[in-house]
């Protein structure tokens, strides 16, 4: 066992209901507060001194100056394995070029597909290390990385064995999902079907095999795959026995919907979600994923998540670094920046990227300050908790503990 602290406050988000609104008052703040932990878990919260003196003979890590503590972030969507990088696809973008332009000089996700197959093992698993560590050094310690760019059975399982190595590298805790209906690449001989069945008859099932990722993930868009045969496939995925999510109604809406009546633990993007469609899903368990990095990235409009949360959806907020439309990676200024637009509460902020983000990967032993969840929690040099957020980032976590150890 052992004690940590004391901590100027210790913001536990403790009781917060899982879906909805929620209101800064709503917050637990333990004024001068310790955490002691057992293995790799949460054993108690309270004041620093009354655990001290409760807990003879314990190890005592102290924490000097003035800190505050809250739990680790968990980052529910990142496609941080790639090869490449695409500057000039925001350049052009950012000095007016469209999509089209872009694409046939050499952009847009294709690219990314050409330097991710051209990337050697070694090169792959390097740089997804690298962008794990700076996720990590944020306060991110749960980090869902999709696959995508590798579209054929060969770099698929590329990537995915890529991401479940790098796992043997990290102390975070990586979710790997299976993103091979990114696109049909521009070599796959058939129509979008056909590459639909074929990652359900020839992908799917070697990921299972070498037990590479649980979760099946779409990207529902005219310009990539279209309803119904998203629905198909997702049902599929389904019946073979993954978890699914979908990247929906990014620029056209309706595909929420199908996320939602296919059972998704989340739908993700939003941002052009028509008011009916949130009403759908915030009846739903599927949980309602905002994308600001994306926004930002495209010059695009916000994910309606003050509408969301009002409706009483479960929001999470992440940061889908990729190397494309969000290629920043820094979840603590996206998600201050979606609050100043949308008008969220801090308490709602630090929701979307804890609990409620874990909830979105199906994991409920992180997010919150409590006993028996994962001790994975985050300090920074300030004597307020208001400070994360208000800096938009630019206060840097000072500590970031995993399974109780100081990383
Ligand atoms: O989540 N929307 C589709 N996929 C990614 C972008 C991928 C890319 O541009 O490389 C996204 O924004
Ligand atoms: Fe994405």
């Amino acid at each position: 066992m052992k004690l940590i602290g004391p901590f100027r406050q210790v913001v536990t988000l403790a009781d917060l209901p899982l879906r909805g609104k929620l209101s800064d008052e709503q917050l637990e703040i333990i004024v001068d507060g310790g955490i002691l932990v057992h293995n790799d878990r949460i054993q108690q919260i309270g004041n620093y001194e009354v655990l001290k003196s409760e807990h003879q003979n314990i190890e005592i890590e102290t924490i000097e100056g003035e800190q505050i503590v809250l739990p680790a972030f968990v980052d529910s969507h990142t496609h941080i394995c790639f090869g490449g990088n695409r500057a000039n696809d925001f350049a052009m973008r950012n000095a007016g070029k469209t999509y089209l332009e872009i694409a046939e000089s050499g952009g847009g996700i294709w690219s990314s597909v050409q330097h991710t197959r051209e990337a050697s093992e070694e090169e792959l698993l390097k740089t997804l290390l690298e962008r794990i560590d700076f996720l990590i050094s944020l306060g991110i310690t749960t980090i869902e990385v999709k696959s995508g760019y590798g579209l054929d059975l060969e770099n698929e399982l590329k990537m995915l064995r890529m991401i479940k190595k790098a796992q043997q590298h990290t102390k975070a805790a990586l979710v790997p999902t299976c993103l091979s209906a990114h696109l049909k690449p521009r070599d796959f001989d058939g129509s979008n079907e056909d590459y639909l069945q074929y990652i359900i008859s020839e992908i799917l099932p070697k990921v299972k095999e070498e037990n590479l990722a649980d979760r099946v993930d779409i990207f529902i868009e005219k310009s990539a795959f279209q309803p119904e045969e998203s629905k198909n496939f997702l049902l599929k995925a389904k019946a073979l026995g993954f978890r699914l999510t979908v990247h929906a109604d990014q620029f056209t809406p309706g595909s929420s919907r199908i996320a939602v009546e296919a059972g998704a633990q989340s739908a993700d993007h939003l941002e052009a979600t028509i008011d009916e469609d949130i009403a759908f899903l915030a009846q739903s368990d599927t949980v309602a994923t905002a994308l600001p990095g994306a926004s930002l990235g495209l010059g695009e409009k916000f994910t309606p998540a003050r509408k969301l949360l009002d409706a009483g959806a479960i929001v999470a907020i992440a940061s889908d670094w990729n190397p494309g439309s969000a290629p920043m990676g820094n979840l603590i200024t996206q998600a201050s920046v979606l609050a100043t637009f949308e008008k969220l509460t801090t308490a709602e902020v630090l929701a979307g990227i804890t609990f409620r983000s874990a909830f979105a990967l199906g994991l409920e032993d992180r997010g919150r300050l409590e006993k028996n969840m994962k001790a994975d929690f985050v300090t920074f040099k300030t004597d307020n908790f208001q400070n994360v957020l208000y800096n938009q980032g630019s206060l840097k976590a000072e500590n970031v503990y995993i399974n109780g150890e100081k990383y």
